[in-house]
């Protein structure tokens, strides 16, 4: 999509929720309002880079205006409904092991405790990484059906590794009963299956495989509360989306259904 002010403003970037409508792109630069967590976070994707993490954006400078720029990464972002060629199986192993690789180079960098990294989305149980807690479609970047980078790194905040896990699988796998997930995903997703070759490709360890199911609960409880935070403040994106994918009942339905299957995710990724 292509603002009326391109060349001043850049082409609009379609795609996310928070910043709808303020994302731009001028040639190699992506310009957006900067999280508040801007210093911090732009130190820390400077030390991914350092440490040789390649696949996130470099940033570029803070304007006064609390605007960010940053590298625009080229390739191919998917939107809601999500096409089948991001939902293929090697699609999501790709993305498995792009979160393994930010992780392991994330681990060896340490936090700045004193930044007010946003609580939104953040492990509840809090850590010692930056976790990114965001991995969904529209925040990676694919090259031939393969996830080669990860976008939007606004809501990160330290956590357990797992947690980034349990929220990249709700969107990925998606941990979303047939009603819900038939909104937005192709037909005929094998769950259980999914959340394995997710669990496998990051390299889940038997242990963090036991506690999966559980944590997957808690994020989805978060993201419920995150939502639940945007519309009580009346933001109009959130609240369309919410009347639109079903509203609160989605959410119970969802919510519901994690529990009734805790048992059969447990088995199908410790077996
Ligand atoms: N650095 C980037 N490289 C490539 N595409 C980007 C980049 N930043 C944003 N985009 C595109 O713009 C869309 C919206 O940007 P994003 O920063 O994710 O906004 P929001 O904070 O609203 O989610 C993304 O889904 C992606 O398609
Ligand atoms: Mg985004």
């Amino acid at each position: 999509m292509t603002s009326e002010g391109e060349g001043t403003l850049g082409e609009a970037l379609d795609g996310g929720m928070v910043n709808a409508g303020a994302v731009f792109r001028r040639g190699s630069l992506v310009e957006r309002p900067a999280p508040p967590t801007a210093r911090a976070l732009h130190a820390h994707l400077r030390a991914l880079k350092e440490h040789g993490f390649d696949a996130a954006p470099t940033p570029v400078q803070l304007t006064q205006d609390g605007r960010e720029r940053l590298t625009y990464i080229p390739g191919d972002v998917a939107l809601p409904p999500f096409p089948r060629w991001v939902m293929t199986e090697t699609a999501l192993r790709s993305v498995g092991s792009l979160l393994r690789r930010l992780h392991d180079v994330s681990v060896t960098i340490s936090v700045d405790t004193l930044a007010a990294w946003p609580q939104d989305l953040a492990d509840p149980e809090g850590g010692t990484m930056l976790c990114h807690n965001d991995v969904c479609p529209e925040n990676v970047v694919f090259h031939d059906g393969r996830a080669t980078a990860l976008i939007d790194f606004d809501l990160a905040a330290p956590g357990r590794p797992l947690w980034d896990v349990a929220m990249t699988a709700r969107y990925w796998v998606p941990m979303l009963d047939p009603e819900s997930a038939a909104a937005l995903h192709p037909a005929g997703l094998d769950v259980p299956r999914r959340l394995r070759l997710l669990a496998d490709s990051y390299g889940l360890s038997p242990q963090q495989r036991a506690e999966l199911p559980r944590v997957i609960e808690q994020a989805t409880a978060s993201c419920r509360a995150f939502v639940a935070d945007r519309v009580a403040d009346g933001d109009p994106v959130y609240t369309q989306v919410l009347s639109e994918r079903g509203g609160w009942q989605r959410w119970d339905r969802v919510q519901e259904w994690l529990v009734a299957h805790r048992e059969v995710f447990m088995a199908t990724l410790t077996d």
